[in-house]
């Protein structure tokens, strides 16, 4: 018996066929579902900071991290991306005397802020008292870690000096210890790939004045 012709279409063209039809409706959708550069609030918008003492009024898009502002629009690369996921710490700032990830905040929700990057916590000729001790320590190997480490050891003595307590702090009612426990539980958002964390904590244990 004949095989009619609608049954003679060949393998590749019905896959040819399928594969046109299939794609016209999946189209259709992804530029309906697109949003607009409007909708989606995304474009350039006015931001001013105190970076280090010095007024930056910056245009950016509303969607540029903390970091981003302060690397690529600043130019201070002291600061560092490492994972750009908050899970490293290296990005670590001080805005308005309080550490953060940079890398996990947008610059326009800091509009008006104090941002107190490596660059502003000492210099070369007068280096910050952890900056020293983490020399005079050894804290460091490769140094990719070293700025956010420092700027969150400065902020984390911050935060004992304010009795916000730690998970390993015992009593939450009492003035958080000065120890080397307490120590590694804050600094533990702080990521060494290089191993440097019992030279870290020698160092922040001088500036605390406590025995490591
Ligand atoms: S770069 Fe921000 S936490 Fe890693
Ligand atoms: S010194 Fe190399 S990652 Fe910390």
């Amino acid at each position: 018996m004949k095989t009619p012709d609608v049954f003679t279409i060949s393998r590749r063209g019905l896959l040819k066929a399928g594969a046109a039809s299939a794609s016209v409706p999946a189209m259709a959708g992804a530029v309906a579902a697109a949003p607009t550069r409007a909708a989606s609030g995304a474009g350039p918008s006015t931001v001013t900071l105190s970076v280090n003492g010095k007024t930056r009024r910056l245009v950016l898009d509303t969607r540029t991290t903390l970091l981003d502002a302060l690397r690529e629009h600043i130019h201070l690369t002291g600061t560092k991306k490492g994972c750009d996921h908050g899970q490293c710490g290296a990005c670590t700032v001080m805005v308005d005397g309080r550490r953060i990830n940079s890398c996990l905040t947008l610059a326009v929700m800091h509009e008006g802020a104090k941002v107190t990057t490596i660059e502003g916590l000492g210099t070369p000729a007068k280096l910050h008292p952890m900056q020293a001790a983490f020399v005079k320590h050894d804290g460091y190997q490769c140094g990719y870690c070293t700025p956010g480490q420092i700027c969150s050891a400065v902020g984390m003595l911050g935060e004992i000096a304010q009795g916000i307590p730690s998970h390993v702090s015992a009593d939450l009612t009492a003035s958080p210890q000065l120890t080397t426990v307490e120590f590694r539980e804050r600094m533990s958002g702080n990521i060494c790939r290089c191993g440097a964390y019992s030279n870290i904590v020698e160092a922040i244990s001088e500036v605390a004045g406590v025995k490591a």
